[in-house]
């Protein structure tokens, strides 16, 4: 059993680790300790009393969830007004549930008809630990929510901690960050309406650990909407974290009878950066991924923005389509531009019909072709989004959020839909349902391509829902268009990495990185993006964007897209037979190759900006085959051999390879101890080394 009950002491047991909540003699619910086993009869309730001072116990105390209440201080996690303006809760323990792997604490309101319950679930073939809460209004009147976190975590110690966390922009997530919480608060958010580009609904925190060693605690939040990430160090040196919905321009009414579930927060303690993001790779893989997919290979796709942009037509995209096909592509994916009269950004949005000048025969006509190339095909849309100049925008003007006394901001001449709107779901569902009922289109590109403003619903009585009520609105579709069309696959975009979060990774098959597509960023931008989301929905594209100034060669842009989902993204038909030949060596090459880089582990070794070469290593799970990538741009003259520790692999099995022109033939233990000597002394050096078990 994964849960045990000791004493009202709930010891949650993952393989390597405890996490120990429990409710005290106050009825309280209590954080008693998160990191390596102890044993069971080890663990012992925390005394706290009333005492009233400037620091009360309360404020100390380390708790699960905090509401806003008594003499506690603190940041809290709920905060609800009552109907009779009352805004406190009291909570009384009621009792717990364990079944198999789940564990549910139940707790309701001393004196109004409010239960919270705090529910946690772990996996027997992982680490990690999820965790949520159900609150439920058991009376007649609402009751109004201002704040409702999904979760707090209290850090182990008193010392201060670091928080690493990849933050960034258009065109530059994912950039890490580091920062020391020595006293006062650290907020991670985004009040966008999506996860955004800026700040990752995460936190990663450690003292002295680096990739391979020490204490890290982190956690994930399953949400693509505006979150808040909260940590804060003051009494006592305590460094507690609230994460969930943002507060900012929240509400959430709960109706009489009505329960609503929190996003869930996937978290978990590891030894270094490295066991972190492997467990999370995997947990993504087994327990998050829509099932159909979750274990498929992903296939290599074409996408033609940065071919065509939105000149997009039946002979070009067929034209394309037959080179990306000898290349060996398997999936060919029309982007913006096939539909209404979209010409460029200013027009179309909402108008998801296609257009006549560029099909005249329907989409049929190209779907035909790339599918008698042998190519599935796939479709952008961007559903959320409605340019005024379109058909939808005159009939329904007030389909969009808006205020009638301002003029609304159209960021990239678009307006957000007001998608908490029934009449706008299910027209939205109408228009998709109907384009992948009529076309045979295996793949859906869905973008959000702007912020929310102007944050006006005039349908709800309480307008302040719509930040969460969007995000869900979104979730639903999908999921609905899923159940209808279980065969088709989903990537989630938002100009780019946008939307990288694990809401997208339970309701998507993958993302898209960054609409930066150039190589040595890309180093950068993908290696930031494993320190806590799953390799095998990295979108990567080969494009024939090649930097400032910087010729990056064909084969280093496949290099350096192939560390994820490779996909190609240039324009093809310009493409010399060389470039045709180094494609299809390459794609063949990824294919041989995919099973292991999607779903194998990925150990980084060294990082472009710390130690001029970049190298990777993904180790299949039986630890019988792996793929190793080692990539420069420049290196210095007086800089000679530099070792390499191959990290990954079985101690005691023997690995064949070949490098240099010579077979190696190692033990695991020899790599990973002793290495092996790079000598790089060419710009845009790069190589990928199949490495495989002797058996
Ligand atoms: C932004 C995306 O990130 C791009 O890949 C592309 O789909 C454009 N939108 C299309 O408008």
């Amino acid at each position: 059993m994964s849960i045990i009950n000791h004493n009202n002491i709930f010891i949650i047991q993952t393989k390597f680790n405890h996490y120990v909540v429990g409710v005290d003699k106050n009825g309280f619910n209590r954080f008693y300790y998160w990191g390596e086993k102890c044993p069971i009869e080890d663990y012992q309730a925390d005394y706290c009393g009333f005492l009233t001072s400037n620091h009360t116990d309360l404020d100390e105390m380390a708790q699960e969830y905090t509401p806003f209440g008594l003499t506690m201080y603190r940041n809290v996690d709920i905060k609800a007004t009552f109907s009779d303006g009352c805004r406190e809760i009291s909570l009384d323990f009621i009792k717990s549930e364990i079944n198999d792997n789940n564990l549910k604490l139940y707790f309701k309101d001393k004196h109004y008809p409010l239960e919270i319950i705090l529910n946690y679930e772990t996996y027997n073939d992982s680490d990690i630990i999820t965790k949520w809460v159900t609150v439920k209004n058991n009376g007649n009147d609402s009751i109004i929510f201002e704040k409702l976190y999904s979760g707090e975590f209290t850090l182990p110690g008193v010392k201060p901690y670091t928080f690493k966390n990849t933050n960034g922009s258009w065109g530059a997530e994912f950039t890490e960050t580091k920062t020391k919480l020595d006293g006062g608060s650290l907020v991670f958010e985004s009040r966008r309406g999506t996860s955004s580009h800026n700040n990752s609904p995460q936190f990663v925190a450690y003292q002295n650990a680096d990739e391979n060693s020490g204490n890290v605690y982190f956690a994930v939040l399953e949400y693509s909407g505006s979150f808040k990430v909260e940590a804060n160090r003051y009494l006592y040196g305590k460094t507690r974290i609230g994460i969930g919905l943002n507060d900012f321009d929240f509400e959430y009414v709960l109706k009489g009878s009505e329960s609503f579930d929190t996003p869930k927060i996937h978290f978990g303690f590891t030894q270094g950066f490295g066991n972190m993001s492997r467990s999370l790779n995997r947990f993504a893989i087994n327990h998050v991924f829509p099932s159909e997919f979750a274990k498929a290979p992903l296939p290599v796709l074409y996408n033609s923005w940065e071919a065509t942009y939105f000149d997009v037509n039946t002979a070009d995209q067929s034209r394309l389509a037959e080179k990306a096909a000898q290349a060996g592509v398997e999936l060919f994916v029309m982007d913006d531009g096939w539909f209404g009269e979209r010409k460029d950004d200013h027009a179309g949005l909402g108008d998801w019909y296609v257009n006549k000048d560029k099909f005249p025969n329907g989409l049929n006509e190209l779907i035909n072709n790339v599918n008698n190339l042998g190519m599935d095909f796939g479709l952008w849309v961007e559903p959320e989004m409605v340019n005024p100049d379109s058909d939808l925008f005159r009939n329904h003007p007030d389909w969009t959020y808006h205020y009638n006394t301002r003029k609304p901001s159209e960021l990239r001449n678009q307006l957000v839909l007001n998608m908490t709107k029934p009449e706008v779901q299910n027209y939205l569902y109408n228009c998709l349902n109907k384009l992948l009922t009529d076309h045979n289109i295996k793949y859906i590109k869905w973008d959000m391509n702007r912020p929310f403003s102007e944050v006006g619903a005039e349908n709800l009585e309480h307008p302040k829902m719509l930040w969460y009520l969007h995000t869900k609105a979104v979730y639903d579709l999908v999921d609905r268009l899923r159940k209808e069309h279980p065969h088709v696959q989903f990537e989630c975009c938002s100009s780019g990495g946008g939307r990288a979060d694990w809401g997208a990774f339970r309701h998507f098959d993958m993302i898209w990185t960054s609409d930066n597509t150039d190589a040595i960023d890309r180093l950068a931008i993908q290696n930031g993006y494993t320190l806590t989301r799953p390799t095998k929905a990295m979108r990567a594209w080969v494009t024939d964007t090649v930097g400032y100034n910087r010729k990056t060669p064909l084969d280093f842009r496949f290099h350096v897209a192939m560390r994820g989902s490779l996909s190609l993204g240039g324009n093809m038909q310009k493409y010399s037979e060389e470039d045709m030949r180094i494609s299809k060596e390459y794609i063949e090459f990824y294919k041989s190759i995919r099973e292991t880089i999607q779903f194998g582990d990925l150990y980084r070794l060294l990082n472009l900006d710390e130690d001029e070469i970049s190298s990777d290593i993904y180790v299949s799970e039986d630890k019988s085959k792996a793929v190793l990538f080692i990539a420069a741009v420049n290196t210095r003259c007086f800089k000679k051999k530099i070792p390499l520790y191959i990290k990954g692999l079985d101690d005691n099995k023997k690995y064949s390879f070949t490098f240099n022109n010579e077979t190696i033939v190692k033990s695991g233990a020899y790599l990973k101890n002793a290495g092996i000597s790079l000598e790089i002394r060419e710009q845009y050096y790069n190589d990928i080394i199949i490495i495989d078990e002797v058996k």
